[in-house]
């Protein structure tokens, strides 16, 4: 199995130096895995322009099962056309409509809420990754006169929100979990969240076991931050994902905690993207103090959609016990450097623990 790996920007290469440790050690263990190394980033771009070659992406997608991607941001590229090339080049050209994010805090001393704790942050948000404000359509006119207009279309198909909406579903039913929301604007958005209002209910009807509960976005941020304990799985556009979620990653102990995958859910033979929900950071690399745990966590996603879900567990539960001991970076309270913490999981992966 291929599994191409992109380091990327900024923090991305030192957290991905630490998750690709751990990954090496599933193919040196006798798991079928095989790496394959890609320069692509901002450095790429600065040097000679490479943003996201077709080569490359044919191969990734006749070829790869999986890519890890660190991050993507570079201030000497301040119009970002590498990374949008590569990271929407590979979310729209593969066509990995569902951005599975797990909002789960590890340990009770990451949740920041008041009388809240872990066991009250278990919650994964699906966001539709193909389509919504993303996809680019619009244009601006009159730039730069005192009159100009810009225009981002909001594109939402039938089709791209009923297989979004289906995926929570389907989570949900193969997951136990009772209850999917579904996050709009319908109030505002009277055309394209009346499709996704109208849709969620109807494709409900296909889950009788399952309760089905809308709830518009701007609340949701305010439950979750007085109460996340009653969401499981929650739907959502493209916009209001990426938000969502990172609020989400604050109740987690921070975006050096959280963890994604980008999947084509109804056809997971096909090759699919993981990635930490994290950027760059521009003011942390090359400092060896990036959390690299969402990383490692991202692998465990990577390594479960592959066939072991065992070991996505056994990786989350190591990087539970390194919360816990502090063997973590000082966003998570601890006091070690990004290389100091790979160092700790891998022992403990090596250890078989
Ligand atoms: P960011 O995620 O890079 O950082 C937001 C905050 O979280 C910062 O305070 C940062 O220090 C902290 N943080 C992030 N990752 C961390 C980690 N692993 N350990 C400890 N702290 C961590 O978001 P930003 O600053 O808004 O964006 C920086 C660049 O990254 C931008 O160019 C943005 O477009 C890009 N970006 C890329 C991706 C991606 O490639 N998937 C995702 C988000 C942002
Ligand atoms: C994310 C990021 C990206 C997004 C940016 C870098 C375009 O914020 O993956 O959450 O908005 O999808
Ligand atoms: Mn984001």
């Amino acid at each position: 199995m291929l599994v191409a790996i992109i380091p990327g920007d900024g923090i991305g290469g030192e957290v991905i130096a630490q998750a690709r440790r751990v990954l090496d050690h599933y193919k040196k263990r006798g798991l079928p895995l095989e790496t394959w190394d890609l320069d692509l980033g901002a450095d790429r771009y600065l040097r000679d322009g490479t943003t996201y070659p077709p080569e490359v992406a044919d191969r990734i997608r006749g070829e790869a099962r999986a890519v890890l991607l660190g991050a993507l941001g570079d201030p000497r590229v301040p119009g970002l056309e590498h990374a949008r090339d590569i990271l929407f080049g590979m979310r729209f050209g593969l066509d990995l409509y569902a951005n599975v994010r797990p909002v789960k805090a590890l340990h009770d001393r990451l949740v920041p809420l008041k009388d809240r704790s872990a066991r009250d942050v278990d919650l994964v948000v699906f966001r539709e990754n193909t389509e919504g404000i993303y996809v680019g359509m619009g244009g601006q006119f009159k730039r730069g006169t005192p009159d100009e207009v810009a225009i981002n279309e909001d594109v939402n198909t039938r089709k791209g929100v009923e297989r979004l909406i289906r995926a929570g579903f389907e989570h949900a039913r193969t997951h136990g979990r009772k209850t999917v929301h579904m996050a709009d604007k319908s109030n505002a958005m009277k055309h394209a969240h009346e499709l996704w209002h109208r849709c969620f209910f109807e494709v409900a009807r296909e889950y009788p076991g399952i309760a089905a509960k809308h709830v518009y976005v701007d609340a949701l941020c305010l439950y979750l931050v007085q109460d996340p304990s009653p969401f499981e799985v929650v739907v959502t556009c493209n916009l209001f994902g990426d938000i969502v979620t990172d609020l989400g990653a604050a109740l987690q102990g921070g975006l050096g905690m959280a963890a994604s995958a980008n999947v084509h859910a109804t056809d997971p033979s096909r090759v699919a993207l993981f990635e930490p929900v994290h950027g760059s950071a521009p003011p942390l690399a090359g400092k060896d103090v990036a959390n690299p745990i969402a990383s490692v966590l991202t692998v465990g996603m990577m390594l479960a959609h592959l066939g072991w879900p065992e070991e996505e567990q056994r990786l989350e539960r190591i990087c539970t016990r390194a919360i816990d001991l502090r063997m973590c970076t000082r966003d998570v309270g601890g006091e070690l450097g990004t290389r100091a913490v790979g160092d700790w999981i891998m022992s403990e992966v090596e250890a078989g623990r």
